[in-house]
């Protein structure tokens, strides 16, 4: 019996060691929005809370107009998760974005490569409504699904100011697993999923599952 530490031991010790000073440590990220692919800001420390460094690029279609925006900053991974998804109200409003969300100080300052839409329309149909001020809303026409989204969607949030929209329409299956708190620039507007659902596209000509 020696006295002495054995290597794994203190191995054991130092990894435990680093990641108690690690959660400790605030997490600095680049934090900026604007429009376009790419956009360019300062680090800055995140609240203690916010363990993520987030960049999003958002292609939306809002009311017929069009818009690339970025966005970086600080996130709870709660909150965050890589990947992208899409949606689709009707030809004039539909979003699609791809984000990623990453762990070291500054990992969010590459910039992330263009969402592309896919217009390609898939055979599906999803009942579709937007809405301000409201959690829900009721379907007044059919959205026509292209690409991915082989789902219906309702997705409700908060866009700016705290005011709640609601809307229905067909997504991708990325979209029925977006994490509540998720932000999504969209023009000049930040937008925070609160909920999403997904449901059997009854309306489906085709390939519905
Ligand atoms: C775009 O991203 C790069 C990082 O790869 C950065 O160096 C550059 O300043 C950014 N450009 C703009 C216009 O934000
Ligand atoms: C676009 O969507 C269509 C319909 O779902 C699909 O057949 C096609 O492979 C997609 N194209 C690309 C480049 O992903």
């Amino acid at each position: 019996m020696k006295p002495s530490m054995k290597p794994e031991t203190f191995l054991l010790a130092a990894t435990l060691l680093c990641t108690l000073l690690g959660l400790g440590y605030p997490l600095s990220c680049e934090v900026c929005t604007s429009d376009g692919p790419n956009c360019s800001g300062k680090l800055k420390t995140c609240a203690r809370d916010e363990d993520s460094c987030l960049v999003v690029v958002t292609e939306s279609n809002t009311k017929g107009s069009l818009a690339v925006t970025s966005y970086k900053g600080c996130a709870k991974s709660s909150e965050c998760d890589s990947g992208s998804f899409a949606v689709t109200m009707n030809t004039e409003n539909y979003m699609g974005s791809t984000r990623r969300c990453c762990k070291n100080d500054g990992c969010n300052q590459d910039p992330l490569p263009a969402f592309v839409r896919n217009h390609t329309e898939n055979g599906l149909r999803c009942p579709s409504c937007l809405a301000a001020f409201k959690e829900t809303c009721t379907a007044t026409q059919d959205a026509v699904c292209v690409g991915e989204e082989t789902r219906c969607v309702s997705v409700s949030g908060l866009a700016q100011l705290g005011i709640k929209f609601a809307a229905r329409g067909c997504g991708t299956e990325t979209a029925c697993h977006t994490k509540p708190g998720t932000l999504v620039p969209s023009g000049s507007r930040l937008l925070t999923i609160k909920k999403t659902s997904c449901h059997p596209s009854s309306q489906a000509s085709g390939k519905a599952e």
